[in-house]
């Protein structure tokens, strides 16, 4: 099926990313937000990064008008019965989900596909509460959503072949590399970063290294872009102890258990990059 407009539940880090590269791929996109506030803080935040792409010279200014142009706020569920797709990117949390979709399959035309953007959550719960879930489907993208390559598809048991296809078109269509993944926590990425990222943290809480030299010791050792414990800034540490404790529900294998140092910086509001503090100071 073509698909024209695209739907982005949440304006926040990650469906602010959606939005801007579903436009910037020629797509109509339907942003929506809890309230007024937040989607004028998610669409200033489009706004700044491609007037930024334009005083950088990566693109005109026509360019950045057209993009905006194809890019519509909306805080009601209802606008979304004009889209093709819908993708979810609220937060992670899964009885608020499971009312996002409950509410999009009651105002999307039933032939069209919902996905959701979780990085850890079981798709297929979120997929029977819509009275169409083999047309759902995980699209999980990463975090700068613009400058990230991959976008990891998930697969339930019972999300149909068509739906996958169309999937797979739709990230390629965005520029994307597309993997493929079973419907298990955390799919093939998360499942595999937050072994790394918490044992980063337990060896700093440990005092085996400075934060400083086990962010220099990974990005200069093994060529990484940016050091764990900068990663788990830029991640959010509220997403990456939410992240760490999903998949820990699901295997219990401990070595997914949260540490105490993580626990308790989301507890102090210390989350990263967003409340200007968490393993750095961002001020
Ligand atoms: N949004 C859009 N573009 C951004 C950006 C953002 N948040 N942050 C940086 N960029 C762009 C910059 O504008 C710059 O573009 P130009 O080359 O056109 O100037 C380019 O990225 C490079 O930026 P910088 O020079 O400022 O800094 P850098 O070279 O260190 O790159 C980075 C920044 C792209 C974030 C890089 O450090 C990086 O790739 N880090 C790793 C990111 C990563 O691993 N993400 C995955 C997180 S895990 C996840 O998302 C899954 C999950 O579910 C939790």
């Amino acid at each position: 099926m073509e698909i024209k407009r695209v739907g982005v539940v949440g304006c926040g880090i990650m469906g602010g990313g959606i939005t801007l590269v579903c436009a910037q791929s020629g797509y109509q996109v339907i942003a929506s937000e809890i309230n007024d506030e937040l989607l004028s803080k998610g669409l200033a935040s489009i706004n700044s990064f491609l007037s930024k792409s334009v005083e950088k010279g990566k693109i005109s200014q026509k360019d950045k008008d057209a993009t905006l142009g194809r890019i519509k706020g909306t805080t009601t569920t209802k606008d979304f019965s004009e889209c093709d797709l819908v993708i979810e990117a609220a937060t992670e949390n899964i009885d608020l989900k499971k009312k996002i979709f409950a509410e999009l399959d009651k105002v999307c035309p039933k032939h069209i596909i919902l996905a959701t953007n979780t990085s850890c959550l079981s798709i297929l719960d979120v997929a029977i509460v819509t009275t169409r879930p083999e047309k759902v489907l995980g699209l999980h993208f990463f975090n700068p959503v613009p400058i990230m390559k991959p976008l990891e598809i998930v697969k339930t048991i019972i999300t149909s072949d068509d739906t996958l296809e169309t999937g797979i078109d739709f990230g390629k269509s965005l520029g994307k590399t597309i993997v493929i993944a079973k419907d298990t926590p955390g799919f093939i990425v998360n499942r595999l970063l937050f072994t790394y990222l918490l044992e980063a943290i337990r060896m700093l809480e440990a005092g085996t290294a400075t934060k400083e030299d086990i962010d220099a010791a990974i990005s200069l050792g093994l060529n990484h872009p940016m050091g764990p414990l900068t990663l788990a800034d830029l991640v959010g540490l509220d997403t990456a102890l939410f992240v760490a404790s999903a998949i820990y529900e699901e295997f219990k294998d401990p070595k997914y258990i949260p540490p105490t140092l993580l626990k308790k910086m989301v507890t102090a509001g210390q989350l990263g990059r967003k409340t200007g503090k968490g393993f750095y100071d961002y001020k």
